[in-house]
């Protein structure tokens, strides 16, 4: 672990590896770079955006807790559908004091309530779109950790549609700015941006 993390991320990662049913992932170095690594590459494009951030489906917490251990001044929400990964999520709320832990579906949130919402590994770039930028306000935006040969093209059309359009992006993500209210008729109810896609 390099010296430069906030040393609660050491704890925090060996106990997602310890803790049954949050991650597939048994190899420590591997782990570390999928869970940490990969969650502090959208550090910056974060820390460039303004209002509390929202971790939409954050699973054992990538890349919420990395952020919010990394960005101690910004309140970060972890909202995660699953009840038992949120009791696990809520353990670090001691020591992380501008973290809080929602559990619930992204679908059935108050709207507008973020000013960025971020995810990793949620659901294909459209869907995770969807279900992301209605929880943002005007002026507010999305970043999605994608693979490195995502097409733009479908989360781009999906973004129009939610008032938004996909942003000058850094390889691996896509950002997305809203440009306006969440149109009516958003968020469609639960199941439906999976089950109908936008794009
Ligand atoms: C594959 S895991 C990814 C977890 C974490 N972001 C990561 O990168 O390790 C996806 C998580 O999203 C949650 N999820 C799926 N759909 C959701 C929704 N509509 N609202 C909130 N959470 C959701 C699931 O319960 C699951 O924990």
């Amino acid at each position: 672990m390099s010296s430069s993390h906030p040393p609660i991320l050491a704890s925090w990662l060996a106990a997602v590896l310890e803790t049954p049913g949050l991650t597939a992932l048994r190899d420590p170095d591997e782990a570390r770079r999928v869970l940490l690594d990969d969650s502090l590459k959208g550090l910056e494009s974060v820390r460039g955006l303004a209002g509390p951030i929202v971790d939409v489906g954050s699973g054992g917490g990538a890349p919420g807790i990395p952020l919010a251990a990394s960005l101690p001044e910004r309140e970060v929400t972890l909202l995660e559908a699953n009840g038992r990964k949120c009791e696990f999520l809520r353990r670090w709320i001691t020591e992380l004091p501008n973290l809080r832990v929602v559990h619930g579906r992204a679908e059935e949130q108050e709207p507008e309530r973020y000013g960025v919402a971020v995810a990793k590994a949620l659901a294909h770039p459209p869907t995770a779109a969807e279900w992301c930028l209605p929880l943002v306000g005007e002026g507010g935006a999305v970043v999605l950790w994608v693979g490195p040969t995502a097409e733009p093209g479908p989360v781009a059309a999906a973004a129009g549609k939610l008032n938004a359009e996909l942003a000058e992006s850094p390889p691996g993500f896509f950002v997305l700015r809203k440009l306006g209210p969440t149109p009516p008729g958003f968020p469609r109810r639960p199941g439906m941006a999976k089950k109908r896609p936008l794009a």
